[in-house]
């Protein structure tokens, strides 16, 4: 008998059967429905991977791990200091001669303890210039899905690792990062909305003194002005899993902040729209309190995405190596000049005819990453890329690693997996990858800082 022709799924579908299966049309409540759904599974999810006061844990770090990437000591002389050291911490083992496992806390207690006593010539501690604010670091790029958030929490939790004290702020009303760093955001008064709404509150107030002083009335300042005029960026900080990361979080309410402020900048022209995050995080002493701020943006350039960007000193644009993410990067760039050359001509305008300083928004770094790189499939494309924006583009690139997307409701990204869950090799490779990426942005980070340091001696020196 002869073989019925093979035909593609798109022929012969019946009408009546593709009715059957359609289901009634969809209103706007059945999205509530379908929202209330996928929150209870989200719950459910979450749940699984809390301790029994529901919050969020971090596994401990063996020996092994510990002498590997963490302390730069030889395994026999680690457990040398430990023994001639009763009072450090000397790790918990599940059997008498088991591997020993410590928590990060304990980790951070060894690695001071041998900066304290231990060769001058090791790097037990990460060079950090005295004196000088945090550097904040932002991840963005407005194409949606490139590796922002795995890149910005890989890169908290290998600065946590390396010993930086670390401040993670969530600008993205999805709540990717929060929901990594186990954050509880209860409206947009626990997000940075309410940093922003004080920064205009106070322009206003300085605006109502300038009118009273002129006879003029003053602008209405409403009661949730006034409530913000009580909030700094410690009320809204949050401690995570982690002992030197916390968390400043955001949920969907923060989206509204993208409505509110150009109706405050249409109140009050004057008011620097783009300047509250960072007005706020150095007025409240934030930068004193942390080495690294790492914002992860969403994907937009919206009036948050403007704030983290003027906020930051060093920014990230991840992006894979494909047509579609090259192009709409180039167009990422472009925004940027159009946005921020916009803001400098608007108030260069003023500062001409005052002959005040001018404004010039200006990074210590800025470089596209490529992320999920297959080189068997994409060396090609990515040589283009990079023969095209250098200097922009960081000669490393993040390979694609099943790891971060696998790790699960848990645990975020390779940091937090514990490597006995994983082919030793895959596991190797994925954390290859990640240390890389942070010791590219390291480079960044400890060559900015340097130059603040060579600048801030020659000052003291003149
Ligand atoms: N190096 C990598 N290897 C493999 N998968 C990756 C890698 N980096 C990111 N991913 C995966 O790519 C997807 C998108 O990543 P991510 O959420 O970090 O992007 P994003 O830019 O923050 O997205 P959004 O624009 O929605 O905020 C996720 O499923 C993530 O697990
Ligand atoms: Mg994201």
């Amino acid at each position: 008998m002869a073989k019925a022709p093979d035909h593609p799924p798109y022929f012969n579908i019946s009408p009546d059967t593709a009715l059957a299966d359609l289901g009634p049309a969809v209103t706007t409540d059945d999205f509530a429905h379908a929202a209330d759904m996928a929150g209870q599974g989200r719950d459910d999810l979450i749940r699984r991977g809390l301790n029994a006061e529901g919050q969020k844990t971090l596994r401990r770090f063996s020996t092994w791990e510990i002498t590997k990437y963490l302390i730069p000591v030889a395994t026999p002389h680690f457990r040398r200091v430990l023994k001639a050291n009763r009072d450090l911490p000397q790790g918990h083992s599940d059997s008498e001669a088991g591997a020993k496992w410590f928590t990060l806390d304990e980790v951070l207690r060894l690695r001071a303890f041998f900066a304290a006593e231990g060769s001058k010539t090791k790097e037990y501690l990460p060079y950090r210039p005295k004196g000088l604010p945090a550097k904040i670091a932002a991840v963005a790029n407005f194409k949606g899905g490139v590796g922002k958030t795995s890149t910005a929490a890989h890169l908290a939790m290998s600065a946590a690792l390396d010993g930086y004290r670390v401040l993670v702020i969530d600008l993205d009303s999805q709540g990717s990062m929060t929901s990594i760093f186990g954050g509880r955001v209860a409206d947009e008064w626990q997000t940075v909305f309410p940093l922003l709404a004080r920064d205009y509150a106070e322009n206003l107030q300085a605006e109502n003194r300038a009118r009273m002083g002129r006879g003029d009335p003053p602008l209405p300042l409403d009661d949730m002005l006034a409530a913000a005029l009580k909030l700094r960026s410690q009320d809204l900080i949050q401690t995570t899993h982690w002992p030197n990361i916390d968390l400043l979080g955001a949920q969907l309410n923060l989206y509204w902040a993208e409505f509110q402020v150009p109706v405050w900048r249409m109140q009050l022209k004057g008011w620097k729209l783009w300047d509250g995050l960072a007005n706020r995080l150095t007025a409240d002493g934030v930068l004193d309190d942390y080495d690294l701020v790492l914002l992860d943006t969403p994907p937009a350039l919206g009036y948050l995405t403007i704030n983290g960007l003027s906020a930051a000193d060093i920014l990230l644009i991840p992006l894979g190596a494909s047509f579609l993410e090259f192009d709409s990067t180039g167009r990422f760039f472009d925004m940027l000049h159009a946005t921020f050359g916009s803001i400098e001509e608007g108030e260069n305008l003023a500062a001409r005819a005052l002959g005040t300083p001018e404004l010039r928004f200006e990074w210590d770094a800025v470089r596209a990453v490529v992320t999920r790189f297959d080189a068997a499939q994409q060396m090609e494309l990515a040589n283009l890329m990079q023969a095209y924006i250098t200097p922009f583009m960081s000669p490393y690139r993040q390979d694609y690693t099943a790891l971060v997307g696998q790790a699960g409701e848990q645990v975020a990204g390779i940091y937090e997996a514990d490597y006995r869950d994983f082919n030793r090799e895959t596991y190797i490779r994925g954390r290859e990858t990640f240390d890389a990426t942070y010791a590219a942005f390291k480079r960044l980070l400890i060559g900015a800082w340097r130059r603040d340091e060579l600048a801030s001696d020659a000052e003291g020196a003149a």
